[in-house]
């Protein structure tokens, strides 16, 4: 089994350009499928989840080749409407095709999607948008099967703005007769990067990024080119390592609003940080003060794939942090391992209470899920001694070659077999 050995206590010093988005990248591979032309999908990251999202587009008949950083994809030869069981249950996004099978085919096969457990994690939103354009969808046990005999344009209102609805809806919203608008639809970045991807291969998308998304469908789809937009949570994560371990790092390529309420609570924690257009610079001391409350929401609010990784910085911090988790119900599953490196949080319900320690000290950890993976690897370097942290293969779903990115500015990680 693989692990990281991590020894703490060395500052990160120096700068990085972020990977692109995983959360960006894998609705553009689905989207990919819509038309029958070739995309170009440059800064794609070397990820678990995208080699899994690749395997199903091979599956369903596309030709996909790498070009250093970029995919290209073929979807002329699509002859399937089918997903296997094993690579559905690989990652949520894989839900994603639901939407892209259905529009490009008329029919999809598929069983519920696996990814990170952090709760339920329903999908009844995405179905009810479908339905409402006019597909049929039966579910029997785990299975799903889909068809249509041509989807219409339609409003949909989201019971709650969830990311993946909003971006199935959109998928199929380009393959459907007339127009759909999706009100309360989520306005993270990575839904923007997928409707300028949509727009380039000629889709008529507006709206992402505000609360009402109008998609025409039926516009002809034909070949593109699009760069994946850089990832914010990577980026939040490294600055949560640099916060937690000292030093003085600057993270290129993510545009400083969308990081800003993570920014904002390490400024608060003590740290110095500045920005240019599309980079930030933190500096830290190591040891932080703790902020106010903390509450997750959807963008632009505080997003929860960082409450992990900033409060394992915040572990280590003069004062107490409160967490409100209010995306998830069950995302507090690393506070056990945390407390392992010497971390004092209580969690209940929705509500977690950190007490900053003066030391964590190095312990052996498992990451359950990746964003709580990554906030071990956080911790670990903030911790006097060496770490070992095992069930890399949730953080190889979301982040590309984490250890060779700290060790560049300093860290002393290595990843061995056990
Ligand atoms: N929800 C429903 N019904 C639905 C869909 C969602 O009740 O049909 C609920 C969920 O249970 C949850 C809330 O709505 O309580 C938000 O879920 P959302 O659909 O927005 O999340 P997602 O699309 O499943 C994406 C990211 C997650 C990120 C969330 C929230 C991808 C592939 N995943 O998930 O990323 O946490 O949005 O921002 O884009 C990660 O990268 O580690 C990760 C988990």
């Amino acid at each position: 089994m693989e692990c990281l050995q991590v020894r703490g206590g060395s500052r990160l010093e120096g700068s990085l350009t972020v990977q692109g988005a995983k959360n960006s990248v894998l609705p553009i591979l689905a989207a990919s499928l819509l038309g029958e032309g070739v995309s170009v999908i440059r800064n794609c990251p070397a990820l678990r989840d995208v080699a899994a999202s690749v395997a199903i587009l091979r599956h369903l008949g596309c030709r996909v080749r790498q070009e250093g950083d970029a995919l290209v994809v073929d979807a002329s030869p699509v002859d399937r409407c089918d997903v296997p069981e094993d690579l559905m249950r690989e990652m949520r996004s894989s839900v994603l095709f639901l939407g892209a099978v259905l529009g490009r085919t008329g029919c999809a096969e598929l069983c519920l999607p696996g990814g990170c457990e952090l709760g339920p994690r329903p999908i009844d939103l995405h179905l009810k948008g479908l339905e409402a354009m006019g597909a049929e969808i039966r579910q029997e046990g785990s299975h799903l099967y889909g068809c249509t005999k041509g989807l219409r344009g339609c409003d949909v209102q989201l019971a709650t703005p969830s990311v993946g609805a909003t971006e199935n809806l959109m998928l199929a919203a380009c393959r459907a007769r007339g127009t759909t608008q999706i009100r309360n639809a989520a306005r993270e970045p990575e839904i923007v990067d997928l409707q300028q991807f949509l727009r380039a291969m000629g889709a008529d998308v507006r709206g992402a990024g505000t609360g009402t998304v109008v998609v025409r469908g039926m516009t002809p789809l034909g070949d593109c080119e699009h760069t994946v937009l850089c990832d914010r949570i990577a980026a939040a994560t490294y600055l949560a390592a640099a916060a937690a371990a000292g030093g003085d790092l600057e993270v290129r390529g993510v545009a400083y609003r969308q990081l800003s309420t993570v920014t904002g609570v390490f400024s608060e924690a003590g740290c110095r940080v500045s920005s240019g257009e599309t980079s930030v610079r933190l500096r830290s001391e190591g040891r932080l003060r703790g902020v106010g409350p903390i509450h997750t929401a959807p963008y632009p609010g505080f997003p929860t794939d960082a409450q992990a990784p900033v409060m394992a910085a915040l572990a280590r911090s003069y004062g107490t942090t409160v967490f409100v988790e209010n995306i998830f119900s069950s995302r507090y599953r690393h506070v056990r391992e945390l407390r392992r490196l010497g971390a004092d949080i209580r969690t209940e319900g929705r509500v977690a209470v950190v007490r900053g320690v003066p030391r964590l000290r190095g312990a052996a950890v498992r990451a359950t899920d990746l964003r709580g993976g990554a906030g071990l690897i956080v911790a670990a370097l903030a911790a006097h001694g060496e770490s070992e942290i095992t069930g890399l293969d949730h953080i190889d779903r979301g982040y590309e070659h984490i250890e060779g990115v700290l060790c560049a500015l300093g860290a002393e990680i290595v990843r061995t077999e056990r």
